[in-house]
């Protein structure tokens, strides 16, 4: 078996973060989601790992290289422009060959890992599974009608009025069948190669689809507020590990990481945090639930269920809340005197102040 990882797309939900980095590096509890997503894959015993890849490309090589680190072995597979998940099962068609394979989306994330419905694959072996999930909302999702052993009897993408609430979820287990299907199938209306119509021309054309419903944790990244969650979520496992420096001025309360590297004075830090390896924390309060990246300096700053990517400074300001802060962004307090607020911000970020 193989593995096909979806790591390309537009990420204009996680704008303007996804400008400048692909969304799939995005760290959760300070490790990208994508490594994330090969671990789940390994963990399955599956090595030969062929990502799709858009105009980020060289970010993702640099993060992930020829995936020995990881224990994987990465075949990069350009994709011009995102055509759609189905598209990408034919550009890796020379790769995936006759083999059975699990595509995964890059920027999912299912915590416990997906091993007990590849093995429910391997068992069935039918033409292709997918992993579906009970949502409140189907109307946002690719919706499976399934009768009760299991078996997809219709797939629609976005239904306006659903008639289930199994969403497909973004982890999908193939057979070769699918390559019929995907060169078969036209580009939908907003013109992409939809899987969900992949999968349905299987079932029209008589062959099995089964649904596995997923009952752990999952959560789709693809939003400020889904990252911040899954952040909590993850947080909410780690174990305190203090290899830095904590004066005895600075009070660490449950689970805090504090990587080798790290200074934290005069602070207090509320669990669960991590905190990456060169980040100077001083007169600060942080915590609970936020991850501090690398080589960041907080000082006189309280900051609450956040994520700081590497290189990130925030100097005076308290009351932080629901924040992700890109590589190297500065937030700086000024005087309270002072009655004016000074902003340098990029496209389609989003500020939102005590006003
Ligand atoms: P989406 O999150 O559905 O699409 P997107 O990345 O374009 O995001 P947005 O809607 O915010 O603009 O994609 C799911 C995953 O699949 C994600 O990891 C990107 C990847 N993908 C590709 O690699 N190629 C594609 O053609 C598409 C549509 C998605």
């Amino acid at each position: 078996m193989k593995a096909l990882v979806l790591s390309g797309g537009t990420g204009s939900r996680l704008r303007p973060f996804s400008y400048s980095m692909p969304k799939q590096l995005i760290p959760i509890a300070n490790k990208p989601v994508l490594e994330r997503v090969l671990d789940n894959i390994r963990d399955l015993g599956v090595t030969e790992i062929g990502i799709i890849v858009g105009n980020h490309v060289e970010e993702i090589a640099e993060a992930l290289g020829d995936g020995s680190r990881l224990g994987v072995e990465i075949t990069y597979i350009p994709q011009e422009s995102p055509k759609g998940l189905a598209q990408c099962v034919q550009l890796a068609q020379d790769f995936l060959g006759d083999d059975d394979f699990v595509m995964y989306l890059g920027d999912n994330m299912l915590p416990e890992g997906i091993t007990e419905a590849a093995a429910e694959f391997h068992a069935l072996r039918p033409a292709a599974q997918v992993l579906v999930a009970q949502v409140e909302d189907p109307r946002a999702f690719g919706v499976a009608e399934v009768d009760a052993t299991g078996v997809v009897e219709r797939l629609v993408e976005k239904p306006p009025v659903p008639r289930s609430n199994l969403a497909l979820i973004g982890v999908y287990f193939f057979t070769p069948a699918i390559h019929e299907a995907v060169d078969s199938i036209v580009p939908s209306a907003r013109g992409e190669l939809e899987i969900t119509d992949a999968i349905q021309w299987l079932v029209t054309n008589g062959s099995t689809v089964r649904a596995q419903e997923y009952r752990g944790y999952w959560k789709d990244t693809g939003r400020v507020e889904d990252v911040l969650e899954c952040n909590q979520m993850l947080l909410d496992g780690i174990e305190r590990r203090v290899d830095g420096e904590v004066d005895d001025q600075s009070v660490l309360i449950g689970a805090v990481v504090v990587e080798a590297g790290a200074r934290i004075t005069r602070s207090f830090v509320e669990g669960p945090v991590v905190i990456g390896a060169g980040t100077v924390l001083e007169d600060s309060h942080v915590g609970p639930h936020t991850s501090i990246g690398r080589d960041c300096v907080l000082s006189g700053t309280h900051l609450d269920y956040s994520i700081a990517l590497d290189g990130a400074t925030i100097s005076a300001v308290r009351g932080l809340h629901g924040s992700l802060l890109g590589r190297s962004a500065a937030v700086t307090g000024i005087d309270l005197a002072s009655r004016h607020h000074r902003l340098v911000v990029g496209d389609h970020t989003r500020v939102e102040v005590a006003a």
